[in-house]
């Protein structure tokens, strides 16, 4: 029987995806790198490191660690600078209702997000109140498709993983949550999330009514 919910964040509760690609992109003009949205759509879901590696390696530079991890930080200073732009209206349409349903349902509820600025976004939206468990990229430290995030948030919440549903956006994030037993719902585009258990073209349509029609067996 599902008892939780587990979110990722960036492109399920709020869209931080388009402050991540404006802080990219200028370290990427600042160092002379081809960046654009393309590449960006490859960085979904993935750690800051692993990023810079995947910028790097689209431009074919390679540098000492030391000096990966200073520009690492140098765009991580630019992107938390702009997430004071986000408000409580910055929800994507459909994630504030969910939420306070599965609130008025008695769900159990984590955050299983690969950033480790995850806290301060959800200060932003005022969505803390939301969740009974913050895992984040401090938390754990293979990242998706490694299933630890959300076997972490599973085991702080209590539950099996086969007790809860994990929603994603992104696909190593649905990778992830296969790879650790976990129901998955998909959001966005079947072929980047068309492997998860059902998949919905945005968390408008992934409503708890809906999620419940197609794992009726399990609530
Ligand atoms: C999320 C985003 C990625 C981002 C990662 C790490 O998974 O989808 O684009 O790189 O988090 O975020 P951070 O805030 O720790 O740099
Ligand atoms: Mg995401």
């Amino acid at each position: 029987m599902i008892k939780g919910f587990i979110f990722d964040l960036d492109g399920v509760i709020t869209d931080t995806a388009e402050l991540h690609f404006l802080a990219w992109k200028a370290l990427a003009d600042d160092m002379g790198w081809q960046f654009d949205r393309d590449v960006n759509e490859k960085l979904r879901g993935v750690s800051r490191m692993d990023s810079i590696g995947i910028i790097m390696e689209h431009n074919r530079v390679s540098l000492p660690e030391d000096e990966v991890a200073a520009l690492a930080t140098k765009k991580n200073d630019i992107y938390v600078a702009s997430l004071d732009q986000i408000t409580t209206e910055d929800y994507l349409p459909g994630a504030r209702e969910l939420l306070t349903h599965l609130r008025q349902e008695g769900f159990k509820v984590a955050l299983g997000s690969a950033s480790k600025n995850s806290t301060k976004v959800l200060q932003q939206l005022n969505a803390t109140k939301y969740f009974d468990v913050i895992g984040d990229g401090n938390s754990v430290s293979k990242s998706k498709p490694a299933p630890d995030i959300f076997l972490f948030g599973a085991e702080k919440l209590d539950l099996k993983p086969a007790e809860c549903i994990v929603y994603e956006d992104a696909e190593s994030g649905v990778d992830a949550a296969k790879a650790g037993g976990f129901f998955s719902v998909g959001i966005g585009p079947k072929d980047r999330v068309g492997h998860a258990d059902v998949c919905f073209s945005s968390m408008k349509e992934a409503t708890l009514f809906e999620v419940k029609s197609h794992f009726k067996d399990l609530f």
